[in-house]
C-alpha cells in the first residue's frame, strides 16, 4: 500500500509507472544499474550464489524457486516463480501460521504422456494453474518435455517421451491449460538436457540434423500450439556452447526460426557468464547473482555488450511482469479446490498406466481378501525427487487405496513395514552424511522383506490374490544406476516365492510397477499374471491403481517409450555416463573431469532414437513404443487417406469389440521413400484418443497433420526438405501393430 502510493505520487511527479505508462517510457526512465539488475533474479533463500538479495523469495510466496527484481519507483513489483511440472512447489507449513499451504500432487509427466490424450492434459494443467493462481505465484516453471533419450536419464519421470510428437503434444497441451488461469509456464529445459550426470558442465555433441528432428521438435511444437510465457534454456551445453549462451538457439531458432514472443529464463545458475546470456537473448538470470550483475556492467562498460542488447531483455522482462497475477493485483485466496484437484489427479492418472501383461487375471473378479507384498505397497511413490516433488498432504498408498475399496487387506505387518522402512531411510541418510549431494539424494527403496514359505503357505490359502509392488525413484542432479534398471535379488527372490506359492494354492499373482523410468522386464515378465505399469500417480496414487485392478476403468495407457530387452540395446548406451560418478558443480567450480559422457556425450545414435533404433536395427523389445493392453479390444477398419492443402488427412474407424467400455489410442507413423537422406523406418506424425466406447460402439477419428511434417533437417541445405515420392502412412494400435497401411504422393 505503501508502494503503491509512493509510486502514485512519483508518478503524478512524471515518472513513468509500468501499466500506466507505455513500456517503452519505463525503460526508457530506467537507468543502466536498474536495467542490469532487472533481468536478474533476487536470489535464492537458503543459497546466496554469490550475494544477491538472499529471502526476497521467501517474502513473496515461501518455497518458490526465484523472484524477479522489483523497480517500486516504477511500479515495478516482484512476480514469483515456481515449480513445476507435477503439481505447484511451495512451503506447506509456515512459521507462526496456522494455516496450511498443500499443493495437488498430480501424476509425473511421463503418466501423462502415457494418456496419450492431449484434451486430458489440458484440464489436468488447468487444474495445475488454479493452484499457481490462487497460491499467488506467477510463473509455473514447468512443463518439462526433453526427449527421454536413455532410460538411466534421472529425471525422465518429469519428462514425456523418447518421441517429438509426444513430448510437443502433449507439453503444449499442458500449457494451454495451465496458461488459462492467466498464469505463465517455463518450458524447460531448452535444450539438449538429457542427462544429470555433470548436467551443469556437460557438453552435448549432437548433429544439427538430430537437434531439430529429435530434440528440438517437441519444443517447436509447443512454441507453435500453445505460445509458453517463457521459456527456460538448459544447464548443459550444445557444441561447446552453454545453451543460454547461445544465440543461434535462443534468438535464430527460437525467434527467428520459430516466432517465439516470450521470455527466456535461465535454469537456477545455469551457464558461466551473464553477459554472454544477455547477448544470446537470455533475457532473465534466475535465482541471480551478483556476479551475474558484474558480469554485464563489465561488458558494457567494455563494450563487449551493448545497451541496446540489455534493452531487448529489459523489455521481455517487463512484458512478463506487465501480464503476470501479481501487477494485476490478482487477490489470490490461497484456498484453491484442493478436494475437486485430487479428483482430476485420480481420475487422470487412470489413463496413463499402461496395463503390460495380463493373463485373464484382471479386472479382478470375485476377490475379497488380498495379499499385499513389497515395500513400496505400504510406501507408494507419488513422484520424483527434487524440484519436481510436491509439498502434498498426503499419499495414498496400494494398501489404503485396496482398503478404500472395500477389499480385505491383511494388514497385520503394517507397523513392521513402516518401522523397516523409516529405519533403512534413517540409515541411508546418516550414510550420506553432509556431502553437497545428501539433500538431493534420492533415498534407495527399502530392502524387500521375504517371507518365509510357511508364512507365503498360509497366505496363499487365506487370500484370493497376491499384489506385489515394486518400487523406483529418481530426481535431478542424479542419473539411475544400471542396477536400478533391473530388479534387485530380493525383488527377484519376493517374486519368485509370492508366484510359487500362491499358484501352488491356484490363486494369481499380479505385480504393480510404482516407478518413474523404464526397468528391466524380459527376464521376469512371463512369471507373474498381470503386470500393471502404474508409473508414480500422484498423492491418490492406490485409489488410481485399485480403480484399474477393479475395473472401474478399463486401462488405456500405452508406453510414450520402448522398454528394451537389455539396457545396451539402446543406441545412446554407447554414449550415455553409465554409472559414472560425478559432483555436483556450480559456477565457480566446474572441473573439466576428463571422463567420457561426463565432460562430453556425443550423440553419436543421431536421429536414432527410441523405436527409430529399434526399427533400423531390427532390435526385438520387451515392450515396443506405443503399447499397452486394455480390458477390452478394439477392431480399426475405414481408413481413407488424403494429402491435399498441405495437409495429410487419415482417418480410421474404430470400434470396441470386447466386452466392456474402453478408450483406445490410435498412433499414425509415416515411412518416408528413399532419398538423400537416410530415413527412419516410420516416424511419429499424430495420434488421438477415442472417447470411452461401450461395447459394440465405434468412433471415427479424423487425425491430421501438416505435409511439411513429414520433411526431414538437410544438414547440406541447413534447412527441411520434403523429398517426392510416395509416403506410407501407418495407423497403429502400437510401433508394433500397425493396422493398415496406405500411401500418399507428394510431388
Ligand atoms: C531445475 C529446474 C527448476 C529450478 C528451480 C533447477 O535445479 O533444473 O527444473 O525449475 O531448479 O527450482
Amino acid at each position: 500500500m505503501l508502494l503503491a502510493s509512493a509510486g502514485l505520487l512519483l508518478s503524478a511527479c512524471g515518472t513513468p509507472q509500468l501499466g500506466k505508462q507505455s513500456i517503452d517510457k519505463v525503460l526508457k526512465a530506467m537507468t543502466l544499474e536498474e536495467k542490469a539488475h532487472f533481468v536478474i533474479g533476487t536470489g535464492m533463500s537458503g543459497n546466496s550464489g554469490g550475494g544477491a538479495t538472499v529471502g526476497a523469495t521467501d517474502l513473496l510466496l515461501p518455497g518458490a524457486a526465484g523472484t524477479t527484481y522489483p523497480i517500486p519507483r516504477l511500479g515495478i513489483p516482484a512476480i514469483a516463480l515456481a515449480d513445476g511440472p507435477a503439481g505447484l512447489r511451495i512451503q506447506p507449513i509456515r512459521e507462526g501460521d496456522p494455516n496450511t499451504y498443500y499443493c495437488t500432487h498430480f501424476p509425473i509427466g511421463t503418466l501423462l504422456a502415457s494418456t496419450w490424450n492431449q484434451e486430458l492434459v489440458e484440464s489436468v494443467g488447468k487444474a495445475m494453474g488454479e493452484e499457481v493462481h490462487e497460491y499467488g505465484a506467477d510463473v509455473y516453471l514447468a512443463p518439462a518435455i526433453n526427449i527421454h533419450r536413455h532410460p538411466l536419464n534421472g529425471r525422465n519421470f518429469e519428462y514425456y517421451s523418447e518421441d517429438p510428437v509426444v513430448a510437443g503434444k502433449i507439453g503444449a497441451a499442458y500449457v494451454r491449460g495451465v496458461q488459462s488461469n492467466d498464469v505463465g509456464t517455463s518450458v524447460k529445459h531448452f535444450a539438449f538436457n538429457n542427462q544429470e550426470t555433470n548436467r551443469t558442465a556437460n557438453n552435448a555433441v549432437i548433429s544439427p540434423r538430430a537437434q531439430r528432428e529429435i530434440y528440438l521438435k517437441g519444443f517447436e511444437i509447443v512454441v507453435k500450439e500453445s505460445d509458453p510465457w517463457t521459456i527456460m534454456s538448459s544447464y548443459n551445453k550444445i557444441n561447446g556452447t552453454y545453451t543460454s549462451q547461445s544465440r543461434e538457439l535462443l534468438t535464430d531458432i527460437l525467434r527467428g526460426d520459430w516466432g517465439y514472443k516470450g521470455l527466456v529464463m535461465t535454469d537456477w545458475y545455469g551457464g558461466d557468464d551473464g553477459a554472454a546470456q544477455i547477448a544470446a537473448g537470455n533475457d532473465m538470470l534466475q535465482p541471480g547473482t551478483d556476479l551475474q550483475y558484474e558480469q554485464i556492467m563489465a561488458a558494457i562498460a567494455d563494450g563487449s555488450l551493448t545497451e541496446a542488447e540489455l534493452d531487448v531483455c529489459v523489455r521481455r522482462c517487463l512484458e512478463l511482469v506487465l501480464r503476470s497475477p501479481k501487477m494485476k493485483g490478482y487477490e489470490f485466496s490461497n484456498k484453491p479446490d484442493l478436494e475437486a484437484h485430487a479428483a482430476v489427479t485420480r481420475q487422470s492418472a487412470l489413463e496413463g498406466m499402461v496395463l503390460l501383461e495380463n493373463k485373464g487375471v484382471l479386472p479382478l473378479k470375485n476377490v475379497k481378501n488380498v495379499a499385499i507384498f513389497g515395500c513400496t505397497s505400504y510406501a507408494f511413490i507419488a513422484g520424483g525427487t527434487g524440484s519436481g516433488d510436491v509439498n502434498r498432504a498426503y499419499t495414498v498408498s496400494l494398501l489404503d487405496g485396496l482398503k478404500n475399496a472395500g477389499f480385505n487387506v491383511d494388514d497385520s505387518k503394517k507397523d513392521f513395514y513402516e518401522k523397516h522402512i523409516a529405519e533403512e531411510k534413517a540409515a541411508a541418510q546418516a550414510a550420506l552424511g553432509n556431502s553437497s549431494l545428501a539433500a538431493f539424494y534420492p533415498i534407495p527403496r527399502p530392502t524387500e522383506i521375504i517371507p518365509s514359505n510357511a508364512e507365503l503357505a498360509a497366505s496363499a490359502r487365506k487370500n484370493d490374490i497376491a499384489i506385489i509392488t515394486f518400487g523406483r525413484n529418481s530426481g535431478e542432479f542424479f542419473d539411475r544406476s544400471s542396477a536400478d534398471f533391473s530388479l534387485n535379488a530380493g525383488e527377484k527372490q519376493l517374486l519368485n516365492s509370492v508366484t510359487r506359492a500362491f499358484h501352488a494354492a491356484g490363486k494369481k499373482v499380479v505385480v504393480v510397477l510404482n516407478i518413474g523410468g523404464v526397468i528391466e522386464t524380459a527376464s521376469w515378465k512371463n512369471i507373474p499374471d498381470a503386470i500393471l505399469l502404474a508409473w508414480q500417480a500422484g498423492q491418490e496414487g492406490g485409489n488410481s491403481v485399485t480403480d484399474i485392478l477393479t475395473g472401474k476403468e478399463s486401462p488405456s495407457g500405452k508406453l510414450s517409450m520402448t522398454f528394451p530387452v537389455n539396457l545396451m540395446d539402446h543406441g545412446s548406451s554407447a554414449n550415455f555416463p553409465i554409472d559414472a560418478e560425478a559432483d555436483v558443480y556450480f559456477p565457480d567450480k566446474r572441473p573439466d573431469l576428463g571422463v567420457k559422457d561426463v565432460d562430453e556425450t556425443k550423440y553419436e545414435e543421431g536421429i536414432y532414437v527410441g523405436y527409430r533404433w529399434f526399427d533400423k536395427n531390427n532390435i526385438p523389445v520387451s515392450y515396443p513404443f506405443g503399447y499397452g493392453l486394455s480390458y477390452t479390444t478394439f477392431d480399426y477398419s475405414d481408413f481413407a487417406t488424403s494429402l491435399a492443402d498441405g495437409k495429410v488427412k487419415v482417418s480410421v474407424k474404430v470400434t470396441n469389440t470386447g466386452s466392456v467400455a474402453g478408450k483406445e489410442a490410435v498412433q499414425v507413423y509415416i515411412s518416408a521413400p528413399a532419398g538423400n537422406l537416410d530415413k527412419p523406418v516410420k516416424e511419429l506424425k499424430a495420434f488421438a484418443k477415442t472417447n470411452k466406447l461401450a461395447p459394440g460402439e465405434s468412433q471415427t477419428l479424423d487425425i491430421s497433420f501438416a505435409a511439411a511434417d513429414m520433411s526431414s533437417w538437410d544438414e547440406s541445405k541447413g534447412g527441411w526438405v520434403l523429398d517426392p515420392g510416395i509416403y506410407k502412412i501407418l495407423v497403429g494400435a502400437s510401433a508394433a501393430d500397425i493396422r493398415a497401411i496406405t500411401n500418399v504422393e507428394v510431388k
